[in-house]
């Protein structure tokens, strides 16, 4: 598509696939390139022709960040008022997978970024980092909150405290990444895990992200009471009658997603 400036769209079947594409810049997330990451997402999400939604860089780099050339000179007042960084959050509010597909440098915002997706691979050179301490700051995209809460206190304290970088094996070790690929292979088999999950019955599936996100919200007892309504809920779905008498007969399910 090309009403974009900073990302390329297109579909492979039912995935859509967002390029961050900024590479003189190691596509630095610049508010421009946010606005116009939301718009994709937010057509693909409405795009009943598609299913789940991967996001990506290239090989040298996913994002490295926010765009510090255009923090540079805000100031306080500027960054308060205009709740800077406050359109990152649309990202929450997609209802289907999006999965990060992960090359090269994925720092700061970047970082924060794959973090906000649903699903990371990484590639085998990939480098994650909080670097922010070492520009008098911190990270202002959920790093705090969403690496402890992947890693646990020492780890996310030890990357925050020191801006040192962690590698792909680091990340996948420490439950960050669910997959460590081959450079050429990472975005490849994120469009695959996409097609395969698009080949389920998708409110099933939009139930299952729900349900999950809320383990980050809730408390234990609240977010199983949360996942059993929902459970209960989908008995109304065809869907589930086609999925279980489909198991039943020894055939395969043919959903429509009602
Ligand atoms: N913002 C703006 N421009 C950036 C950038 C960023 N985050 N990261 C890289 N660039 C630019 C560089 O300025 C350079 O531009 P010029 O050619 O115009 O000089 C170009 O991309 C290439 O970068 P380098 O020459 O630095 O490439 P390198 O290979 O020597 O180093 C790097 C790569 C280690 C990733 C280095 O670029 C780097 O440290 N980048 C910044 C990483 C960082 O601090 N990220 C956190 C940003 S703050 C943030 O994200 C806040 C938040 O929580 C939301």
């Amino acid at each position: 598509q090309k009403d974009y400036q900073d990302i390329l769209t297109e579909s492979h079947g039912k995935v859509g696939l967002i390029t961050l594409n900024r590479p003189k810049a190691l596509n630095a997330l610049s508010s421009h390139l946010f606005h116009e990451v939301n718009n994709a997402l937010e057509k693909f999400d409405d795009d009943t022709n598609i299913s789940a939604i991967v996001i990506t860089g290239n090989e040298r780099a996913f994002a490295a960040g926010a765009d510090i050339k255009e923090m540079m000179e805000k100031s306080f007042a500027e960054v308060y008022k205009t709740s800077f960084l406050g359109h990152w959050g649309k990202i929450n509010d997609i209802r289907k997978p999006i999965i990060a597909a992960v090359n090269g440098f994925a720092l700061g915002g970047g970082c924060e970024l794959a973090m906000s997706c649903d699903i990371i691979y990484a590639g085998e050179k990939a480098v994650f980092g909080q670097p922010e301490i070492k520009l008098g700051v911190i990270p202002g995209a959920g790093g705090t909150q969403r690496l402890v809460r992947a890693v646990g206190k020492s780890k996310a304290m030890e990357i925050i405290l020191s801006g040192r970088n962690f590698s792909a094996q680091e990340a996948e070790r420490w439950g960050l990444v669910s997959k460590v690929l081959p450079v050429d292979k990472v975005l490849d088999e994120a469009i695959r895990l996409g097609q395969e999950i698009a080949g389920l019955s998708q409110p099933s599936i939009q139930a299952a992200k729900e349900s999950i996100n809320r383990a980050f919200e809730l408390s234990l007892r609240e977010g199983c009471h949360f996942e059993r309504k929902l459970f209960y809920s989908l008995f109304a779905l065809k869907d589930k009658k086609e999925g279980m008498e489909a198991f039943v007969k020894k055939r395969e399910p043919k959903w429509t997603d009602e």
